[in-house]
């Protein structure tokens, strides 16, 4: 029999413990041997709730326990959870969590402890909700050179645009609504404002690249910005607008970024609708490759982070996580990527298309009805730079944004 703990009886933590007992015989089999549940560390009680006896408030408990070999930290922040996880890690035991905060943070030194002590760091949960990811690129693709990784990685914020984009809702009233259904968070900054995205994006590009990548240096705009008026000149483009968190290697240069952009009908996001996430990867040898499913929720959640249990289980005395340096991977500004982008600017369009080219060269012009005074048009492929100053010479842009091109 395997012990284990569970750190943290919330919605992820309670998750955990429903998937352990609905699907009890087959998480067995699977691991290998009978998995336990048998201490869950909360300040609360929960009095009637079968987990009451397993309760306890100090983790002293747990650390010292010599019978407990993995530990589940779905606390989430970065204090305690850090120091509960190196402790348990530094005294021989597994951890596996669906902290991306932590992970982001500290990934390579957890993962580092853990390879050297013949144990595992696993993290499956922390990006994409229960959409098998990390265990593809850690052990799926290493054949490969990765080079490109965009992903839908936010639930609520996909959900809001999927709402406005049905309804031609602006997002302050689709915000409120989703709030009311539990579907956003009472304080949604960390997913509307693209941190939580940016976030799993560092993740992922960490073990892609293989190297550190610091979310504070990924260039983050959210969702704030999108109005009714956007999704028209959308629709009337054939495309969707999505927030994408990427990551690219081009030559010798790593861009991230993480933004909402205009998607035509042939990319394999443009249909990635409600809550649901995707992450699309392209590798040198493989090509093209995408990982879709229920990117965030209680079950899924779960789902994820018991399957690194059963893992950690098979691997008791094996590192299976593949190395992530904590040498930190300098990022390219973004000033140097290069994209189309669809602009909104004041004027008439037949008295202001030709001053618009002048300055921006060709250009496809784009108007819808219900806007007054404004016009739209999409550049060519052009560099970050390059729109800022020619988006300054014209001097009546109302807003942009990015066009993703496949
Ligand atoms: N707030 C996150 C989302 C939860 O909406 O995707 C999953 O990480």
């Amino acid at each position: 029999m395997i012990q284990i703990a569970v750190l943290g009886y919330g919605t992820v933590g309670s998750g955990v413990v429903e998937v352990i007992n609905t699907n009890h015989s087959s998480i067995n089999k699977k691991a290998g041997e009978e998995i336990n549940i048998k201490y869950v560390l909360d300040l609360r009680d929960f009095p009637g709730d079968t987990i009451q006896e397993k309760i306890v408030h100090d983790y002293n408990v747990i650390l010292n326990d010599p019978e407990v070999r993995i530990v589940v930290e779905v606390m989430g922040g970065v204090e305690p959870a850090y120091t509960y996880t190196k402790q348990a890690l530094l005294a021989g035991k597994s951890v596996c969590t669906s902290n991306k905060e932590l992970v982001a943070r500290h990934g390579a030194e957890l993962l580092e402890i853990a390879r050297e002590r013949n144990i595992n760091y696993l993290f499956e949960a922390s990006c994409g909700g229960g959409i098998p990811i990390i265990r593809p690129l850690n052990s799926s693709l290493t054949a490969d050179e990765i080079d490109e990784i965009t992903g839908i990685l936010n639930g609520t914020t996909n959900y809001i645009l999927t709402c406005m984009f049905q309804e031609g809702a602006e997002f302050d009233v689709v915000l409120k609504r989703a709030q009311e259904l539990g579907y956003a968070e009472r304080n949604p900054e960390a997913d509307v404002e693209g941190y939580d995205a940016c976030r799993k994006i560092a993740i992922l590009s960490s073990l892609a690249f293989g190297q550190q990548v610091d979310y504070e240096d990924i260039y983050t705009e959210g969702i704030t910005g999108i109005t009714a008026a956007d999704i028209l000149y959308a629709k009337k483009l054939g495309m969707s607008i999505k927030l994408l968190a990427y990551s690219k290697k081009e030559g010798n240069c790593f861009y991230a970024m993480v933004a909402p952009a205009l998607l035509g009908p042939n990319d394999p996001l443009y249909s990635v609708n409600g809550v649901f996430n995707a992450i699309f990867v392209h590798g040198n040898v493989l090509g093209d490759a995408m990982f879709y499913g229920s990117g965030a929720g209680k079950l899924p959640t779960a789902s994820a982070v018991v399957s690194d249990v059963v893992d950690e289980a098979k691997h008791l005395h094996r590192s299976i996580m593949s190395f992530w340096s904590s040498q930190k991977l300098e990022l390219t500004d973004i000033s140097h990527s290069r994209k189309p982008f669809f602009v909104r600017a004041k004027g008439e369009l037949s008295r202001d298309l030709p001053k618009v080219q002048e300055i921006f060269g060709p250009v496809t012009p784009v108007t819808v009805e219900g806007t007054q005074g404004e016009f739209g048009f999409v550049t060519e492929v052009i560099s970050e730079a390059e729109y800022q100053e020619k988006a300054e010479k014209l001097g009546t842009v109302i807003s942009r944004i990015r066009v993703r091109t496949v």
